[in-house]
């Protein structure tokens, strides 16, 4: 299995930048998320060479969504990066890491008006995903006495290789208007009084590793630019959405690159600018790709049972990783405590959750496994420790960041107390 620079083998034991994951788990306890630092640093400066060696004017916002850890973002702040937000959660947490107010754009196709509330007074451009979202920003605003920069997110229906849960620019997706229509919004935006349009804004999907899709995106956002310059919106910026896939099959060959990426979307996007002597920012709002690769998750095996196959029952589920069991997805696992030792069986790595389908990996040829040995699975960074949850009264897990030899919580597991804290019992029982 190819590694990442981060991840090593040392003396059968895997190792997570100057870390053994098998110290970790110890320390920390599991399941453990560990994280490393310098990969998360890496893959932003990944995307914004690749980007800002063909265009002045770029701009990461990272999706927080993907991994909202505020040390997370907080790293990302450090580097200039913003962060697309799709709650008032994910607003607050961004600005508290540090992140500035107008790198911030806050998305969303059902925000509540007190969402739209926080942007005004936080003073954050909104991505409109309706008319009606338009009026009513437009009335609070109003009501505020601000005046807020918008974008409306465009959907260009456009078909694209991935899961059918996460394609989202479809002509049948929930999100964003029409590109046939788009005019249509923005021009009732330009007669508003307090809401300006001076952005666009698009997401076709997640997870997709072919460049072809994210060149057809610029094409038709161009087109749509061109016919909003028109009709005299003044563009500050264009936001092509979310970034690339990532290879979670280590065998199955490298995810497209950043330059590949910024080859297939710039020259349609910089031609268009060019033609029509603007020079708006350009945004991205990449996720998985700023954060898969950096973290794994480590699980310690409870029991291993021969049944109709052989399985590795271990003490993380979907409630910790929900991927696998929400879109099939593949997820390679190494025997951390073991790694390099010869395949010995093939293992179907399972949950303590009370479902069948709790199953984190199906039929791996792993080393010999045996209670108390610990799992790792790669590339958990992305859409791991964000789609939680407390399922079966078990408490989240522990997150650690890793920088060199130095390794830190960024979040203490969550204890029963904490599973109770919310519950209020009814004056009647
Ligand atoms: N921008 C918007 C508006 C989005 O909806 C998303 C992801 C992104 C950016 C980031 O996309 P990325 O660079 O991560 O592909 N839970 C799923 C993925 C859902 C993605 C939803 N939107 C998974 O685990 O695969």
């Amino acid at each position: 299995m190819t590694l990442p620079p981060h991840l090593s083998v040392k003396d059968r034991h895997l190792w997570i930048g100057g870390c053994d994951a098998v110290e970790l788990a110890f320390k920390y306890g599991t399941p453990l998320y560990v994280t490393d630092e310098d990969r998360i640093r890496a893959n932003f400066h990944g995307y914004k060479k690749a980007l800002s060696s063909r265009y002045q004017s770029i701009r990461i916002l990272y999706a927080a969504k993907a991994n909202g850890n505020p040390a997370i973002l907080k790293i990302l702040a450090e580097e200039g990066a913003g962060a697309d937000v799709f709650s008032s959660g994910e607003l607050i947490i961004a600005l508290q890491a540090g992140m500035k107010p107008e790198y911030l754009l806050f998305n969303g196709s059902s925000k509540t008006e007190a969402d739209h509330r926080l942007a005004v007074e936080k003073g954050v451009r909104v991505s409109l995903d309706s008319i009606d979202e338009l009026m009513q920003l437009d009335r609070i605003a109003g009501e505020a006495g601000k005046i807020v920069e918008v974008s409306f997110r465009v959907n260009p229906a456009i078909d694209v290789p991935t899961h059918p849960k996460i394609a989202t620019g479809l002509a049948t997706s929930k999100f964003g208007i029409p590109a046939a229509t788009i005019t249509e919004a923005y021009a009732q935006a330009l007669v508003c009084k307090n809401v300006v349009p001076v952005g666009i804004h698009c997401h076709i999907g997640s997870q997709i590793l072919s460049v072809e899709p994210f060149a057809k995106e610029a094409q038709v956002l161009m087109e749509v630019v061109a016919e909003l310059h028109k009709m005299g919106v003044k563009f500050k910026f264009v936001d092509l959405g979310g970034g690339l896939g990532v290879c979670y099959e280590h065998y199955g060959g490298p995810a497209p690159a950043f330059d590949a990426y910024a080859d297939a979307v710039m020259p349609e996007i910089i031609s268009t600018f060019t033609r029509l002597g603007i020079s708006p920012e350009i945004w991205i709002e990449p996720g998985r790709s700023m954060v898969c690769d950096s973290t794994i998750l480590l699980t310690k095996v409870n029991s291993v049972k021969q049944a109709h196959k052989t399985f590795v029952n271990v003490d993380a589920g979907f409630n910790t990783l929900i991927r696998p069991a929400m879109y099939d997805s593949y997820h390679e696992v190494m025997v951390a405590n073991r790694a390099g030792e010869d395949q010995a069986e093939t293992y179907t790595i399972t949950g303590p959750i009370c479902e069948t389908g709790d199953i984190l990996a199906h039929d791996r040829k792993l080393p010999a496994v045996q209670a108390g040995d610990l799992i790792a699975l790669l590339d958990a960074g992305a859409y791991g420790y964000s789609m939680a949850s407390q399922y079966n009264g078990r408490g989240r897990c522990a997150e650690v960041l890793v920088k060199g030899d130095r390794s830190a919580l960024m979040r203490r597991a969550e204890t029963l107390d904490d599973l109770l804290a919310a519950v209020v019992t009814p004056p009647w029982l």
